[in-house]
């Protein structure tokens, strides 16, 4: 489809981050428009966290650039990122709650950060996000260690978007869940894009996951993107990288 028409919301081009000389990531070029939803895959170690937490500023890339709405955002200084991290919806692949917080301070804590709130009014604006999760009051003066892993991502992606962010990131949100719990998270993902015409990228390993949420896919291998495509693509696709990577995480497919 043509994109041109579309604003970018994120703009990467030829970013490169290295640990102690080793390269991690190398040329990195890819664009995320408003409205898309993104999936990245690769193997263990391949650099898609690293390149998550290059784009929100937690690392800096050696080389290249990257734009999230049109602004330069490598180098740029800690009140400006400040600012432009309010855009952005994120969760991690691990420790994505803050353990001696509660489920309602959890849930709320980037707007009290903006907009101070009563512990009433912030238990009422908490119950607002989580109700559109399919989770109820019965857990806001819990702690996360008190609630399970499956309620614990959904917490995670009801923080992430209750700013209402234009560009949502998320790092494995389904991993380690049961695949009931996994779709019904997808569906969250989906849901959440739609509701707030926002942008996303999802890292994940899970092929259903790809297919559910993504409507462009890229494959991290060898330093680089070695695949773009649609998810209906991927599996009629003649690269030998995506088949090789498909092949291993599902082998029934391929006897
Ligand atoms: N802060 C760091 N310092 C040094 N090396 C790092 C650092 N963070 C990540 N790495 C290395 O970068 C490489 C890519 O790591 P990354 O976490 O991005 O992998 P990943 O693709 O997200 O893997 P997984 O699917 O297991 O989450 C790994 O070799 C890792 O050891
Ligand atoms: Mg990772």
């Amino acid at each position: 489809m043509d994109q041109s028409y579309k604003k970018k919301k994120i703009e990467i081009r030829n970013l490169t981050k290295k640990f102690n000389e080793k390269i991690i990531l190398k040329n990195i070029n890819f664009d995320l428009y408003e409205g898309e939803s993104l999936a990245i895959i690769g193997a263990s170690g391949s650099g898609k966290s690293v390149l998550l937490k290059n784009i929100i500023g937690l690392l800096k890339p050696e080389a290249g650039s990257i734009k999230i709405n049109n602004v330069e955002t490598v180098n740029l200084s800690r009140s400006k990122r400040e600012n432009l991290l309010l855009e952005l919806g994120i969760t991690f692949q691990h420790g994505a709650l803050f353990d001696s917080l509660t489920i309602w301070e959890n849930v709320i804590f980037k707007i009290q950060r903006i907009n101070k709130l009563s512990k009433i009014d912030g238990q009422k604006l908490a119950l607002d996000i989580i109700k559109n999760l399919g989770l109820g009051s019965d857990i806001l003066n819990l702690y996360p260690s008190e609630i399970s892993g499956g309620m614990q991502k959904r917490i995670a992606i009801a923080r992430a978007i209750s700013s209402d962010p234009s560009i949502l990131l998320f790092d494995e949100p389904t991993s380690g869940l049961d695949p009931v719990t996994g779709s019904v998270i997808d569906e969250l993902i989906v849901k959440s894009v739609k509701r707030l015409c926002a942008s996303a990228i999802t890292i994940t390993h899970d092929m259903a996951s790809v297919s559910r949420i993504a409507d462009k896919v890229i494959l991290i291998d060898d330093q680089t993107i070695s695949w773009t495509g649609k998810p209906n693509e991927m599996l009629k696709s003649n690269n030998a990288k995506i088949q090789q990577f498909i092949k291993a995480l599902n082998p029934k497919l391929f006897k």
